[in-house]
């Protein structure tokens, strides 16, 4: 018997890293899948190798127009008319290639260095180059599009006095990372809408709890360079990067009856990055 038997999980941002493998990890275990992603090729993709081209949906949305999610939600209301699992999973990392190839720039000169006399005199000077399209456009994915699929969750979920809510949010929202205040913003804001909305929906039956992973490898941490990973697996007690297995095992967790008494909780899988 799987721990998801006859539930059906939709999962935005499922056709890349830590989303495919909670799709994969979640079909596994008896759940049906709706993939979402912005390109329906893509999540139609991760639908196939959980075996369920059929009975699963592949819906192309982008999470932070909340008209797409509308229409994404009306979908899954059309085919299934109900929702057990929400993961809200969609995010960018650092994707303005300037930002990133500076960013990688400094921490490298940083770590040379800390090397030579333990002062660091390179400054980032990441927020102030910080343009308001790309401040906008990842608040806009990570935190509006966590708000519009939630919103539009709960209307099934509500009615039908049942579901869990993962929202996946990151160690960058509890400790704030050098280089990254858009994203460590959204993220603290994951973390602030989870323990607000949790409370108010656990009277209709709705769990609402966050994830928020240290550094896994995936795709979106591909584009840290070898001297800035090196520094952080050395941050890292175990020594190690996560890989999506570890998140999709907690988000399994959590989507499961197993957690019928954590209520709001950010739980954080990150080799012991941040200890608190
Ligand atoms: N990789 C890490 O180290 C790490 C750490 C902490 C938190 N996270 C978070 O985990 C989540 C998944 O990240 P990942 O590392 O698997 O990255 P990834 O780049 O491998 O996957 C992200 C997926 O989200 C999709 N996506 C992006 N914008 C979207 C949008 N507007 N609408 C719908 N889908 C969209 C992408 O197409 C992609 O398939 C993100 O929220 C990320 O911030 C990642």
């Amino acid at each position: 018997m799987g721990r998801l038997d006859g539930k059906l999980a939709l999962v935005t941002g499922g056709a890349s890293g830590i989303g495919r493998s909670i799709c994969l990890n979640f079909a596994k275990e008896g759940a049906t899948i709706i993939c979402n992603d912005i390109t329906v090729e893509a999540a139609q993709k991760v639908l196939a190798d959980c075996g369920q081209a059929k009975e699963g949906l592949a819906v192309k949305a982008d999470v932070s127009k909340s008209r797409q999610v509308a229409a994404m939600f009306a979908k899954v209301q059309k085919k299934y008319g109900r929702l057990d699992v929400l993961v809200n999973n969609a995010g960018i990392g650092l994707d303005n290639p300037v930002i990133r190839a500076r960013f990688n720039k400094v921490l490298t000169q940083q770590q040379g260095e800390i090397a030579k006399d333990g002062k660091v005199r390179t400054a980032l000077e990441a927020t102030q180059r910080l343009s308001d399209a790309d401040w906008d456009r990842m608040l806009g994915v990570h935190l509006n599009g966590t708000f519009y699929c939630t919103r539009e969750a709960l209307k099934l979920m509500e009615p039908q006095r049942s579901g869990k809510i993962v929202n996946i949010a990151s160690i960058c929202g509890m400790t704030g990372c050098a280089g990254a205040p858009h994203y460590s913003a959204a993220k603290a804001g994951i973390m602030g809408f989870t323990r607000s909305v949790a409370r108010e929906v656990i009277v209709k039956g709705v769990f609402v709890n966050a994830i928020a992973p240290g550094y896994i490898d995936t795709p979106m941490t591909e584009a840290v360079s070898d001297a800035v990973r090196r520094a952080l697996e050395m941050a890292t007690p175990a020594g190690r990067f996560g890989s999506p297995q570890d998140v999709a095992n907690l988000a399994l967790y959590l989507a499961s009856g197993e957690s019928d008494f954590v209520v709001g909780q950010v739980i954080s899988p990150n080799g012991g990055y941040v200890i608190a």
